[in-house]
């Protein structure tokens, strides 16, 4: 729709609702009481229709309907080859993927809005159900020129002289980081904040420091990739993805039978991938 539609429809709500929708103030516009009430009440009648879709299409023996899911960044390189294979053996099955960092798929849990999430750092204070997935192992990257390519078991202090390229905050990768860092009192000197881990990948090939990603970024590098692990001492920092959902939610058919899949086939079908590409 375009721009002057819709402020036209939601002229009309408010009317049909008898109250105003919105408030300006500044710049800004804020749903009001009655606009929060319509949103919330709105989006329960959506749930309750998936929900109703999904039952029809499992009542007609067809796996149908949609299949949302959050993951963090990290697992981007993953996810979609396995739903690749899951989308060919169930056509009717429309997906909805949302890849962002950890701080905005803990939001995105807390509201439910999803129907599975994977992620490396568990919620504290909110009840989910668990499945642990893989490895996210943590590694240190250099440019392939860097000095201390060729040293075996780099002492972590050694680090504290490098120019680093750190992800932004929220993401968890940098919370494992500092961490690290923190708790051998080890200060490192922050050169750069990315949002993207490609966009550090082309950072440390551009000669603009080191950094600390998921060994997994690399899974689609060549042998004479630009970037190399280094073998720093405590690295690999060891994290898992694990798929988690709130605990008492009601999964959709398709969520159960992705989640399913990825119990019984996901595991094997992604290491193999990795074996491929490592
Ligand atoms: P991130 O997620 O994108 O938030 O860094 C990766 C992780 O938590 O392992």
């Amino acid at each position: 729709m375009t721009q002057p539609t819709v402020s036209m429809q939601v002229k009309q709500l408010a009317k049909a609702v008898g109250l105003p929708l919105f408030e300006q103030i500044g710049k800004r516009l804020y749903l009001t009481i009655a606009g929060k009430e319509l949103f919330s009440t709105c989006k329960e009648l959506f749930d309750r229709l998936s929900e109703f879709d999904s039952t029809i299409a499992n009542l007609k023996g067809l796996k149908q309907g949609t299949l949302r899911l959050s993951v963090i960044t990290t697992a981007k390189y993953i996810i979609p080859r396995l739903l690749g294979l899951f989308s060919q053996r169930y056509p009717g099955v429309d997906i909805s993927l949302k890849v962002t960092n950890h701080e905005s798929i803990s939001e995105r849990l807390l509201n439910n809005q999803d129907d599975l999430y994977v992620m490396s750092q568990l919620p504290q204070d909110f009840d989910v159900n668990v499945y642990p997935f893989l490895e996210n192992p943590l590694v240190v990257l250099a440019p392939r020129s860097h000095p201390l390519v060729k040293e075996k078991n780099i002492p972590l202090k050694r680090l504290a002289n490098e120019l680093f390229i750190m992800r932004e905050p929220g993401s968890g990768t940098r919370q494992a980081v500092q961490k690290l860092f923190e708790d051998h009192d080890i200060k490192v000197r922050v050169k750069l904040d990315l949002g993207s881990n490609e966009a550090i990948k082309q950072a440390i090939a551009g000669g603009l420091g080191i950094s600390v990603l998921s060994r997994h970024t690399l899974v689609s590098e060549s042998m004479n990739s630009e970037i190399v692990v280094l073998d720093v001492e405590h690295f690999p920092i060891r994290r898992h993805w694990y798929v988690v959902y709130p605990t008492g939610k009601q999964l959709s058919i398709v969520a159960n039978t992705f989640f399913d899949y990825l119990q019984h086939e996901g595991k094997a079908i992604a290491e193999q991938t990795f074996l491929n590409n490592l």
